[in-house]
């Protein structure tokens, strides 16, 4: 099985299918203080603080950040006032993934497409325009608080000017006093105007890279019972279809156990599964996230893929992200599992070398098609909700099953030392 790679996109012409998705436009986290978790984005994971729309922009009722790393955007917002939503939210969830956007060729006509579909409306087209360009957005609710924009663009806006460092979308302006997408100089910009710890860390991240390239999968966290009604969702709405199935034989420890479903886009742009906890004698991970969570729905994780999963989690390490730790057991019998099976299928074994896979407490899983590397984060907030996963991939399109009960095991360790098991 192959994989679209998000970064290379689909050919430039317009589709007949209003809702074949282009590209993760961005993905859109709610928080408490955008300023903030920029500098702690940009300083853990290694994104370039790049943009920003904000009250020196003509924002007045809420502070966007715009980070990026290779094909990787994020956009950080918090509410300017007590009414937005953003705060309203955040002080109902904490921090969190809000919006998961996809590039399509016509956002009004993806929009009109999945409300007849039988998906309800986040909020209706709008056109945010000016004299270089526009950006058309509208949305639909999936679980929870999330929506999924889909985002068209023109002239200056297009996606592809804006990996190339164009700006993001009017009122959006770059910190690094660098020429914006239209070839005017960002006004404002540079150091004069208060921006220097920016631009060091910006300086210091593209010296230092963490490799990470686009979003590989993101995983959402739904009630018990509502796992089909989820899938049927992206089935009919979107298009998806079922990539992968797990159910509680396969994830399940002596304590707990969740069921997940892999949704993936026509294209397999975008692989999306989706968890439900499932019996077990204690308090499964996924409904400790809905228990601290309101018991809403919501992003787990966000899987960010790099090529090289050594130095990624090296450079990570380095700067202070935490990891979830495993059991030193876990490398006794790990190379038997994984390289056994690689043979077993006429694969070569694991290349990276593996007294450093160890030494970084990475984990490692292979199926009929190759391997996988993939480390998970702790939490990224003081709730337990929202965490990271950094995964390479070496052919296999999976998600690390054989690691799921060693993976769990050391997540119910971080449970028990919340009191959360
Ligand atoms: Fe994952």
């Amino acid at each position: 099985m192959t994989t679209v790679s998000p970064s290379a996109g689909v050919s430039g012409s317009v589709s007949t299918d209003p809702l074949q998705l282009i590209d993760v436009d961005h993905v859109q986290f709610y928080v408490g203080n955008a300023k903030q978790a920029a500098f702690f984005y940009a300083h853990c994971f290694g994104f370039q603080i790049e943009q920003v729309c904000d009250l020196t922009t003509g924002s007045r009722d809420a502070a966007h950040y715009l980070l990026t790393q290779g094909n990787i955007r994020f956009i950080l917002t918090s509410g300017l006032t007590h009414e937005h939503p953003a705060s309203m939210e955040v002080a109902m969830y904490g921090d969190g993934v809000k919006d998961v956007a996809f590039t399509v060729f016509d956002a009004e006509k993806a929009w009109e497409r999945a409300v007849r579909n039988g998906a309800s409306s986040a909020y209706e087209p709008r056109t945010y325009r000016d004299e270089h360009g526009s950006v058309t957005m509208a949305g639909i609710r999936t679980y929870g608080r999330v929506c999924h924009s889909f985002v068209s663009r023109t002239g200056a806006y297009e996606l592809t000017k804006v990996k190339q460092g164009g700006v993001f979308k009017p009122r959006f302006r770059r910190l690094d006093g660098a020429k914006d997408g239209c070839g005017t100089p960002a006004a404002g910009c540079g150091p004069q105007s208060g921006v220097g710890s920016v631009l060091s860390i910006n300086e210091y991240n593209r010296k230092n890279p963490c490799g990470l390239k686009y979003v590989d999968h993101l995983v959402g966290n739904v009630e018990l019972g509502k796992m089909n009604h989820w899938v049927k969702f992206y089935e009919d709405v979107m298009g998806f279809s079922m990539f992968k199935h797990f159910d509680d034989k396969d994830i399940a420890t002596d304590y707990s156990a969740l069921m997940s479903k892999v949704m993936a886009s026509g294209n397999h742009l975008i692989k999306m599964p989706i968890n439900e906890p499932a019996e077990g004698k204690r308090k499964s991970q996924v409904q400790e996230y809905l228990d601290w969570h309101c018991n809403s729905p919501g992003v787990q994780h966000l899987a960010l893929r790099t090529d090289d999963e050594l130095h990624s989690i090296a450079a990570l390490r380095s700067r202070g992200v935490d990891f979830l730790t495993l059991p030193d057991a876990y490398y006794e019998k790990v190379w038997d599992r994984v390289d056994g099976m690689l043979r077993a299928h006429g694969h070569e074994a694991v290349r990276e070398d593996h007294e450093a896979v160890r030494r970084l407490g990475i984990l490692v899983d292979s199926d009929d098609e190759g391997y996988l590397l993939q480390l998970f984060t702790k939490p990224l907030q003081d709730r337990p909700t929202l965490f990271f996963e950094i995964i390479c991939r070496r052919g296999s399109q999976s998600f690390g099953k054989g690691n799921f009960k060693a993976l769990f095991e050391a997540l119910e360790l971080e449970q028990e030392r919340r009191g959360n098991l």
